[in-house]
């Protein structure tokens, strides 16, 4: 070989690298918005799950989760109540506020039930709304019956 074709070959195989190059930007640039468009997917779904995850499953006023009717502070009744035992215990159970204040007392005294602070006269708010005792000992009188003549 002499140093003209060296020459000419090196030159060659330089064009060929910047050709090369030029190449995988061109690709890498076509690819941007595919993958852009992919991660943008990713992370919508994510967020996605996780609002499914978050929200409660709530069917007919009760929290599915709990068995607690929903109303203002049930979240914290859930958060506080099933600390130790099954909620079960209190939905399953009803009293006036003084009973429910007097088994916090209770528990408190004889469970390790910590101070409930500020949250205790939410939680009886709660409790005295929807867990109060059951009044009906029958059922309803009937209403609104159309007695037909005879
Ligand atoms: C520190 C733990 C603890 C926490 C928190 C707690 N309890 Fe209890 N509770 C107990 C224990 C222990 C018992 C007795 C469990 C048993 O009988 O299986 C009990 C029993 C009960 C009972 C059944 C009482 C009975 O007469 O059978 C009810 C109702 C109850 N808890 C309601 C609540 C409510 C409402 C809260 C939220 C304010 C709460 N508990 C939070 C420990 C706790």
């Amino acid at each position: 070989m002499n140093q003209k074709s060296e020459n000419k070959e090196e030159l060659l195989a330089h064009v060929d690298g910047i050709v090369r190059m030029v190449k995988i930007v061109f690709i890498a640039i076509l690819m941007f918005p595919f993958v852009f468009y992919v991660a943008s997917k990713i992370n919508f779904d994510r967020e996605e799950i996780a609002a499914v995850v978050e929200e409660p499953l709530i069917e007919n006023g009760i929290d599915v989760e709990s068995g607690l009717i929903v109303d203002e502070h049930y979240e914290l009744v859930k958060g506080t109540c099933s600390a130790c035992h099954s909620i079960a215990l209190v939905t399953q159970n009803s009293a006036t506020r003084e009973g429910w204040k007097e088994l916090i007392v209770w528990m408190q005294k004889t469970q390790k039930l910590w101070d409930l602070g500020d949250n205790e006269a939410l939680i009886l708010d709660y409790l005295e709304k929807n867990y109060a005792p059951k009044k009906q000992g029958r059922r309803a009188p009937l209403k609104n019956i159309e007695w037909y003549e005879l």
